[in-house]
């Protein structure tokens, strides 16, 4: 049976980005039961639900797109939720209307897959969207100094993109220290083998968003894999 959804009056999607926040990954969600698999974290308190999109090109996995985010999204907003849409794909800018359209409420994308990538943030902020920046973990912080203007989200990548359940990458907590301090009116989000033993290393040094995938979803009972999750990282 599915959990009961709250429905209490709720934050707009702007507030709940700005709060801290564990956003589990529906990348290692079960499919078959994918409405159910939402009520039950929502049900749990989580608020913001991370959508993995890649293009078999960008990173060599193809996973969802715009079709099944438009069919979570009224369930989501419904319960006072937020889609927080991941692009892993070449040209991101040709794909940010129709993520708009399906609902999306931030939308990221690579630093590395983009070479105009002010322009595309411009054009996701017009969209109605937050924008988000995501950078590989080759990629060096200082990289996106220029940009971390125009974001409101960064993402900080602690795996490789492509596959969830990889091992944390022990730099991460580094990178994101210099992250904060180079991109001071964003939130930086981690991304990639966030689990209740990682996520600290990260939210003590300033991160505010915590992507887990597999720690929630890959556990047998979710919601109480998020409610830990959310507790070691301090998150509401
Ligand atoms: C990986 C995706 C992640 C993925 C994380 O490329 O961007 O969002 O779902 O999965 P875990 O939490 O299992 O590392
Ligand atoms: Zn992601």
């Amino acid at each position: 049976m599915e959990a009961a959804i709250d429905t209490s009056p709720t934050a707009s999607p702007r507030e709940l980005f700005a709060t801290r926040r564990v956003a589990p990954s529906i990348l290692s969600a079960d499919f078959s039961k994918l409405g159910a698999q939402i009520a039950d974290v929502m049900a749990a308190g989580a608020r913001l639900i991370h959508v993995d999109v890649m293009d078999g090109h960008f990173v060599p996995p193809i996973t969802i797109g715009p079709l099944v985010a438009g069919s979570i999204a009224d369930q989501v907003h419904q319960a006072g939720g937020a889609l927080d849409v991941h692009l892993m794909i070449e040209r991101p800018a040709d794909q940010v209307a129709e993520f708009a359209r399906a609902g999306a409420d931030c939308i990221t994308f690579h630093f590395e897959a983009d070479a105009h990538a002010h322009r595309t943030l411009g054009a996701i902020r017009e969209a109605g969207c937050l924008a988000g920046l995501a950078l590989n973990p080759g990629t060096p912080a200082e990289s996106v100094t220029e940009l971390t203007g125009s974001a409101d989200v960064v993402l900080c990548m602690s795996v490789n993109p492509g596959w969830g359940g990889q091992a944390f990458i022990a730099s991460s907590p580094d990178k994101v220290s210099r992250l904060r301090r180079l991109a001071p009116g964003a939130r930086i989000e981690v991304d990639g083998g966030v689990d209740a033993e990682t996520v600290g290393s990260v939210a003590q040094v300033g991160a505010s968003l915590f992507v887990a995938g597999s720690a929630v979803f890959g556990d047998p009972q979710p919601a109480q894999a998020y409610r830990r999750i959310a507790a070691a990282a301090g998150a509401e």
